[in-house]
């Protein structure tokens, strides 16, 4: 008769056996053991020299219930609540996007942009966790950042996260760039939602089932952010200040339309790590 795993070594097997049959089968053995290891409150190296360690019996029902959820599609981050971006490390809940490693590309871009002003102003629309703000304020002490989200959720999550790396940043509910109507910015800097909602069915389950749709979402084009924030940015911006934004698969030829039909110019995009168009650039006329 097979007897229960009672090692640590023997629980991550069997977890890894459960959650391969899940959605996300590439990633059971490590699905596994981070489940474990949020559990126990170890890390990785702590895991190498204790595999063979007796399981706490008191915790398999816990452990069980942790892979039930990542069975059913829960992402790994919102299960243990932590991620990292550009190094750092962040909170993320349920009402905030989780920071993807492609929007790092925007982040160098604007670092890249700031070295042209001695103190800029910059301003990240839809700030979700913060992760681009906060990553901004990081490199950049010099810089004057502000954070705004629609969303009261998000905010004290990316407030939060500020609190936790160290940084200051200025936060501000409201619609786009409406909090900051009376000011100017050398750089305006956004993710913002820009998945076709008719793309809905198409999107991994992780992403449908529980990242919050108006993070995801811009209408039936995917467009309808940038349509109103694109405009916006021009006013925002000082002559010869920039707008940098992160764009979708597919929507390069629509983006260069919507910049230079508000007046920018310099229109350019930077490609991800496959090749995609995944951050549009552009300057307002000096
Ligand atoms: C794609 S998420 C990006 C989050 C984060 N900046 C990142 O890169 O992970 C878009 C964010 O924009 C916010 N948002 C959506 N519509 C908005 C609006 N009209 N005004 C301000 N923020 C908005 C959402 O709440 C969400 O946090």
């Amino acid at each position: 008769m097979p007897t229960k795993p009672s090692t640590i070594r023997g629980l991550i097997g069997a977890a890894e056996r459960e959650l391969a049959a899940g959605p996300h089968s590439e990633r059971a053995r490590m699905d596994a053991e981070l489940l474990m290891l949020h559990m126990l409150g170890k890390d990785r190296a702590w895991l190498m020299t204790h595999l063979k360690d007796e399981f706490p019996c008191d915790l398999i029902r816990r452990y069980g219930e942790l892979l039930l959820q990542r069975y059913n599609g829960e992402p790994i981050q919102y299960i243990t609540g932590e991620t990292e971006f550009y190094g750092l490390p962040f909170r993320v809940t349920p009402d905030v996007l989780i920071p993807r490693p492609e929007t790092e590309h925007l982040v160098e871009k604007v670092l890249a942009l700031a070295a042209n002003f001695l103190a800029p102003r910059i301003v990240d629309v839809g700030t979700g966790s913060g992760c681009i703000a906060i990553a901004l304020a990081h490199k950049l002490p010099h810089a004057a950042v502000t954070a705004i989200d629609l969303s009261a959720a998000a905010l004290a999550v990316a407030e939060e996260n500020a609190k936790r790396n160290g940084v200051a940043i200025r936060f501000l509910e409201g619609d786009l760039l409406t909090p900051v109507a009376d000011e100017r910015f050398e750089i305006v800097v956004s993710n913002p939602p820009y998945v076709p909602a008719t793309d809905r069915a198409t999107l991994a389950v992780e992403v449908r089932e529980y990242e919050p749709s108006l993070a995801l979402f811009a209408g039936d084009d995917g467009l309808e952010v940038y349509r109103r924030l694109i405009h916006a940015a021009f006013d925002a911006l000082i002559p010869g200040g920039f707008v940098v934004l992160e764009i979708g698969c597919g929507q390069s030829a629509a983006i260069t339309e919507l910049l230079a039909r508000s007046g920018f110019e310099q229109i350019e995009f930077v490609p991800d790590l496959q090749g995609i168009s995944r951050v549009a650039c552009a300057q307002r006329p000096i």
